[in-house]
């Protein structure tokens, strides 16, 4: 009898063990976008891609919106392992205590899209996921949200304009350092937060990519937006160190497969998303749209050139000698 019942025993551990090894490993991915944005359809690409690769082995349980968590948050529960990945903006890992990111926010640093591309495709942005590693934390991708756009409910087409203005930033030193060179007063502020600060007028006004203005509703509680394209919005998709080397080596290279491809997606799509957003609000006709003349942008430019110098120390001399290389580089290319 007794052996029986440890056979029955075995044959029951047997099956609950094997019942475990079939259950998927789940990643928690979650950020503070909607879903219509370059980054919410970034992910679902990836969630979608990734269990197709793993053929169900992992299943991508999405958290858009902050619906989780908030900015700050949300990288506390990263380091936590209570969710597994995230692509929050490179302007927020100054509270983790990794300010050479910031090195992306130097206003006017990237003339545009490919020169950008180059820097992070390149060992510059390899370099500095590398310092992510001692916070528990691994670079996967970078991801793109294109340039960023002033809006306000008072013009901004002069410097003058900026005098006294509110303006919500990200929590990132240099962004701090470039809305006081404009001659305004930088507020840190959640992502999620934005929109109800915009309405009651706790700030004049933000910057941020059109698709995040479009699809956070910020232009109904905007009158003016000026297209300035004086900074840039990027992500870095991130995972939880110690998860990540957790995972069979077989899941993890359909994983970096998956992100790779997901990764070409979201960065060809990016452009389109802000173009896209960009018609709609001008159709809701809510906000008035206002390009910068060139000759404003050298002005607002030369205002703003003393930051780099000003934050070499923050954002590693190296790193910003190595950035402005590789742009003169790639303008000399073109
Ligand atoms: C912001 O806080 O303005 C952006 O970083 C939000 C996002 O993730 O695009």
């Amino acid at each position: 009898m007794k052996l029986m019942q440890f056979a029955g025993a075995v044959i029951a551990f047997a099956l609950f063990a094997g019942a475990q090894a079939q259950q998927p490993i789940v990643i928690k991915f979650s950020h503070v976008v909607t879903d219509d944005t370059p980054k919410g359809k970034g992910a679902i690409k990836f969630k979608e891609l990734a269990e197709a690769k793993t053929k169900g082995r992992v299943k991508l349980e999405i958290y858009p919106n902050s619906q989780l968590y908030k900015d700050r948050e949300e990288l506390e529960a990263l380091q936590l392992g209570a969710v597994q990945m995230l692509a929050p903006s490179v302007s927020k890992f100054g509270p983790l205590g990794v300010r050479q990111f910031e090195v992306y926010d130097l206003p006017y640093i990237f003339p545009n899209q490919q020169a950008l591309d180059r820097v992070i495709d390149g060992p510059i942005g390899k370099g500095l996921f590398k310092l992510l590693e001692p916070k528990g934390i691994v670079g996967l991708a970078y991801w793109s949200n294109g340039f960023k756009e002033f809006s306000s409910n008072k013009p901004m087409k002069k410097l003058d304009d900026f005098k006294g203005m509110k303006i919500r930033i990200q929590s990132s030193k240099v962004l701090e350092g470039e809305i006081k060179a404009l001659g305004a007063i930088p507020q840190v502020m959640a992502f999620s937060e934005v929109y109800t600060a915009l309405q009651q007028g706790v700030v004049d006004g933000e910057e941020n990519s059109i698709s995040n203005k479009y699809t956070q509703k910020m232009h109904e509680v905007q009158k003016h937006i000026t297209l300035s394209d004086h900074g840039v919005i990027m992500y870095a998709v991130i995972v939880n160190k110690k998860f990540w080397e957790g995972l069979p080596a077989d899941i993890r290279k359909s994983l970096d497969e998956a992100m790779a491809e997901a990764s070409r997606y979201e960065r060809s799509i990016a452009q389109k998303e802000n173009d896209d957003a960009l018609e709609k609000i001008k159709k809701a006709k809510t906000t008035q749209v206002y390009v910068l003349p060139p000759t404003e942008k050298a002005v607002w430019r030369k205002a703003m050139l003393p930051l780099y110098r000003e934050y070499e120390g923050v954002v590693g001399k190296d790193t910003l000698q190595a950035i402005e290389k590789t742009v003169s580089q790639s303008s000399k290319k073109k």
